[in-house]
């Protein structure tokens, strides 16, 4: 089928990965350079995605998503913004790494100012490996962003024949296909291509978001710190020493804090530093625990997970340090 005007219009922002891995030999799954083909090469191979909709391609980055930064999200937001205030774009598909995919998906679910689909996707296997997921992954992707269901949905991920939130995904094993998972529940799955939408995200997301990015050159500097039994003030210590902004205290449980990280978190505080409690269990959400939290001013990260917390606070940062506001953003994203 060619191109036709009636097909929605989506652009297909690549910015590397295993999507776009290639590898000397077809049954190498390590080893391969991340990233490595170009977005013509990846919509070349599956020209079945012009069934679905017009498409124009545009690389942003070749990166192995390990290394993405806050000046290539600064320059991708913008890119979003800027073609979805087009009238005729009707959708984003971003091709992405699935190292830090979901932190991407949720910084863009936070800063794109439009309803339109914006949909992420990527995949396990080199473009290069034999049943390599990245061609039906991105078809997938597609057919979800050419979707009107998919409008006002805040940023989607899919990829494995399962759609997601940019809130509630992330990666949780290391090489499976079936590594993106929501503890909070997927939103759907693509049965046989076709979107089928079972739940929503009931917390604010693209289109209806305070945080303007276009402007900004940087973000503020926020860090994670991992508890973990026999726990200490060093890294606590020498992020006051740096000037960081905030921390994100992944700790045990609820959010629990080794004692001796807990005096020392509440000089940051007392530093200006806002500290968030999250957790590193991988789910649940981190609710009011010991009074000596709260009189020490640390805020909750609800059910966002540690690196989804510091994107949070890095944009709340954007916006204000008074500590009752960022803990209510906390509660409406
Ligand atoms: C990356 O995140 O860029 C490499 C790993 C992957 O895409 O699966």
């Amino acid at each position: 089928m060619s191109d036709t005007a009636e097909k929605p219009h989506l652009v297909i922002l690549a910015t590397g990965g295993t999507i776009a891995g290639s590898a000397a030999d077809d049954t190498a799954t390590t080893g391969y350079q991340a990233g490595a083909l170009g977005i013509d090469v990846l919509v070349a191979a599956v020209p079945e995605v012009r069934d679905f909709a017009q498409i124009t391609g545009e690389q942003l980055a070749s990166l192995d998503s390990k290394d993405m930064s806050d000046e290539v999200w600064l320059k991708l937001s913008r890119r979003v913004n800027e073609l979805l205030a087009k009238e005729d774009v009707d959708g984003i598909v971003i091709t992405h790494g699935t190292d830090t995919l979901e932190e991407t998906a949720y910084f863009l679910n936070l800063t794109v100012q439009s309803k339109k689909p914006v949909v992420l996707t990527g995949a396990m296997r080199p473009a290069t490996a034999i049943s390599a997921d990245g061609p039906m992954n991105l078809l997938n992707a597609v057919r979800l962003a050419a979707s009107p269901q998919s409008f006002d949905r805040g940023v989607l991920v899919c990829l494995n024949d399962q759609i997601d939130s940019a809130r509630h995904v992330t990666k949780t094993n290391t090489t499976s296909l079936d590594t993106f998972k929501s503890p909070l529940g997927p939103l759907g799955c693509m049965n046989d291509g076709r979107p089928t939408f079972y739940n929503r995200v009931d917390r604010r997301h693209a289109g209806d978001t305070e945080f303007e990015v276009r402007n900004l050159t940087e973000l503020p500097y926020v860090k994670i710190i991992y508890g973990h039994a026999g726990d200490d003030a060093l890294f606590v210590d020498a992020a006051i020493k740096a000037g960081v902004r905030g921390l994100i205290y992944a700790g045990t449980g609820n959010g629990s804090i080794h004692k001796a990280a807990e005096a020392a978190l509440a000089r940051a505080v007392k530093a200006g530093l806002i500290v968030v409690r999250s957790t590193r269990t991988g789910s649940g959400t981190v609710i009011p625990a010991e009074q000596s939290y709260s009189e020490a001013g640390f805020l909750e990260g609800d059910s966002l997970n540690p690196q989804k917390c510091r994107i949070l606070l890095q944009l709340a940062l954007t916006r204000t340090t008074d500590l009752r506001q960022i803990q209510q953003m906390f509660y409406e994203y």
